[in-house]
């Protein structure tokens, strides 16, 4: 039995692919906020993963629990039209879309080890230009658009895979970017009437969670052989261009440990 634990699996493609690994009777541990949504027969850890302070202490959970983790499955997300800031002061996509991700994956390395064909698949939306990264303001004290915030947080994201194995030298994880397009999920978030009309819109055109999760499933089920890669949907995406740059992945790395020292 595999242990598959999901970020975000209370809704949406998290949620589906969850009750898909729960039918095939393998063991799934959900992280989220809300334990009435968790999918029935998993293991659920209640936790707000926009703070630093709730991903250490989910980590130190997963470690107690488990001794190996085979898939660790990226999800969680929250859009917010307007800026907001954590109680730690950090801005909440940039905790919990960026540093959420580099807290559990990186902290999870030793567990995913340990299984025989470990995945980390960090559904977001790879292959946007690394030109959207504004690196003396990573959390849009200035001028914050909820777009661009989440979209960077998409690139951050992207960077952290680009990262992965040259931080864990030797390693056997496959670090998975993936795009699913535009899918119909819970889009959580807190809206502007102008931005839940687009989403609304956008809802009317979005694939459903049984079409978005079957390349999910692909990728985890039969890993690429390569370190790393990214796909939109079905479709692969080369990974070798400036847009993911290795040095740009060591100098996020740095300002990441300044971060998270209280820099
Ligand atoms: N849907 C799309 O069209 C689309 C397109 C491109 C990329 N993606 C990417 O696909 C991934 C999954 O998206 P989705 O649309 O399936 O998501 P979703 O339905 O909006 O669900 C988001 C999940 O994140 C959880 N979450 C939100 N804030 C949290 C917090 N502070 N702490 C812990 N958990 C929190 C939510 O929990 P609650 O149940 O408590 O709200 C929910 O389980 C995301 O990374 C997204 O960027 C989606």
């Amino acid at each position: 039995m595999k242990t598959i634990v999901i970020t975000g699996g209370t809704d949406g493609i998290g949620r589906g692919l969850a009750r898909t690994f729960l039918r095939r009777g393998e063991r799934v541990i959900v992280i989220g906020r809300d334990a009435a949504k968790a999918p029935e027969g998993a293991e659920f850890i209640a936790a707000d993963l926009s703070l630093v302070a709730e991903n250490r202490r989910v980590l130190a959970s997963l470690v107690s629990r488990t001794e190996q983790v085979d898939v660790l499955v990226f999800c969680a997300r929250h859009y917010r039209s307007a800026r907001a800031e954590t109680a730690e002061g950090i801005e909440e996509n940039f905790g919990l879309f960026y540093l959420s991700r580099y807290i559990l994956g990186h902290g999870l390395a030793p567990l995913l080890e340990k299984a025989p064909a470990p995945v980390v698949m960090s559904v977001a939306g790879p292959g946007t230009p690394i030109g959207g990264v504004r690196w003396d303001d990573l959390q849009f004290t200035r001028g914050y658009h909820a777009g661009k915030a989440m979209t960077q947080s998409g690139k951050l994201a992207d960077l952290l895979g680009v990262d992965f194995a040259p931080a864990h030298p030797g390693t056997r994880v496959r670090y998975v970017l993936h795009h699913p397009g535009v899918t119909v999920t819970g889009h959580s978030g807190t809206y502007s009437e102008a931005d839940a009309a687009f989403v609304a819109e956008m809802r009317k055109r979005g694939k459903t969670v049984g079409e978005a999760i079957v390349p999910i499933l692909r990728r985890i089920d039969d890993p690429p052989a390569e370190a790393l890669s990214a796909w939109v949907h079905h479709e692969r995406m080369a990974v070798d261009d400036e847009d993911f740059a290795p040095e740009a992945a060591v100098r996020l790395r740095g300002l990441t440990e300044g971060v998270l020292a209280g820099g």
